[in-house]
């Protein structure tokens, strides 16, 4: 049980949900898939095998893991119409504007239910080729084709990179790397994102729509956006002479409107597990690929300040997700406008979980929130003439 919240079936007026995906204790800072804890499966398992165990429930056994990666990799041929959707796109605009607004037609390329076994596989597989093929159009570069014997990461890797004559050329530290990143993205209960996905999905449309309304949800700032912000955010620290305190101060201040972006959470109110996994990732990888990126110096100072200052201290304000996260995909030499693309690639096996979860319930309902009326009392029109 998780204590207080009052759980109510399906929907009804408290939004809140039952689910039997992820579990998270925020004052203890535990975060589990179906019972198992992120940090073993960070460890332990590939990005493949948590997908399959957030959508299905179990971890798969090694028959139906490589019957898995196989329609993957069949999946991650996506039909050669979606680069006219992608052609009508200013080469400017937002990958996730880009990503959201494909998803949502992608489905019309298929005859599919739209919440079958295989739509499940085309989004999953679909969405990493879509994500390469959105940067390679904002390049003007060629489009690079899925390679057979890939992993998740490495075929996205391959076709963000990959020459489109030449053969796969995946590095195992980066490989690893966005693999454990990925993994760390899966799902994250009813966050925003996840909880939109749940909505559109509830007036029974498909799941094509509600993945891009959820893409659309995690784009923001305060959300999934985040990752990005907190590059932009330590790239303006570093212009600025690397000042982190006076951003500190900034944060303090509630006139600014300034937050320490990868800060805070709604739910944890002690270190988020997967802050504390990224932030000994990030060692690990910048020395691995030999980057020293002062971006890193400047967080932990930034970290450092922050989880000894009061203001913070007081909120409970630790490290999110996206603290850390952003400086690895730049180690990965991923461009920070494509970080919560990444978060998304990890993200949708959690949000195709829940809506599942959610149109699989026999007593769900509508997502219909009510609220408190503050407006005006009743009143009669006047006319034109005398308003
Ligand atoms: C993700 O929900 C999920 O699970 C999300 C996620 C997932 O996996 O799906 O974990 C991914 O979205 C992580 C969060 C990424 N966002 C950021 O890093 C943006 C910066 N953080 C904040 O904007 C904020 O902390 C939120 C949005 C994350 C949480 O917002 P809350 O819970 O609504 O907190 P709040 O806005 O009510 O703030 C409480 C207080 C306020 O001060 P007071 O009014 O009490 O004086 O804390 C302050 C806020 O001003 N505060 C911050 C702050 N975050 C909260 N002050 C400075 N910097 C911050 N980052």
């Amino acid at each position: 049980t998780t204590g207080a919240v009052t759980l109510d079936s399906g929907y009804g007026n408290t939004g809140s949900c039952k689910s039997e995906i992820t579990f998270i204790d925020g004052e203890k800072g535990i975060l589990r898939y179906r019972g198992y804890s992120i940090e073993e499966l960070a460890e332990k398992v590939s990005f493949e095998e948590v997908a399959y165990l957030v959508i299905w429930g179990e971890l798969p056994n090694q028959e139906q893991l490589a019957e898995f990666q196989a329609k993957l990799a069949k999946y991650a041929i996506v039909d050669e119409g979606v680069k006219t959707i992608l052609s009508g796109f200013p080469r400017s605009a937002h990958p996730m504007a880009m990503l959201g607004a494909v998803m949502a037609a992608f489905g019309s390329y298929y005859e599919t239910t739209g919440d079958s076994e295989e739509d499940i596989l085309r989004i999953i597989a679909g969405m990493n080729s879509l994500a390469a093929y959105i940067y390679r159009y904002r390049r003007g570069l060629p489009y690079v084709y899925p390679a057979s014997g890939l992993s998740y990461a490495g075929q996205f890797l391959h076709q963000m990179w990959g020459e489109p004559t030449g053969e796969p050329k995946v590095n195992s530290v980066v490989e690893q790397a966005l693999n454990k990143l990925l993994i760390l993205h899966a799902d994250h209960e009813q966050n925003c994102s996840a909880s939109t996905v749940r909505m559109v999905g509830s007036a029974h449309a498909s799941l094509y729509a509600s993945i891009s309304a959820g893409v659309g949800a995690l784009s923001g700032p305060l959300h999934g956006g985040a990752n990005q912000a907190v590059l932009e955010m330590l790239e303006e620290i570093q212009n600025d002479g690397g000042d982190f305190e006076k951003y500190v101060g900034l944060a303090k201040d509630k006139e600014s409107g300034f937050r320490l972006m990868g800060f805070g959470h709604r739910v944890y109110k002690n270190f988020d597990p997967r802050a504390k996994i990224l932030k000994s990732a990030c060692d690990d990888v910048l020395e691995d690929l030999g980057v020293d990126d002062p971006l890193l110096d400047i967080a932990k100072k930034l970290e450092k300040v922050a989880l000894e200052d009061e203001f913070f201290v007081k909120r409970k304000l630790y490290p999110n997700v996206d603290f850390y996260s952003g400086i690895i995909y730049r180690a990965l030499n991923i461009p920070t406008e494509m970080f919560t693309v990444m978060f998304a690639l990890g993200r949708v096996p959690g949000w195709i979980a829940q809506w599942h979860e959610m149109r699989n319930d026999p007593t769900g309902r509508i997502h219909r929130p009510r609220q408190i009326y503050t407006g005006a009392t009743e009143r009669s029109v006047q006319p034109i003439e005398e308003r």
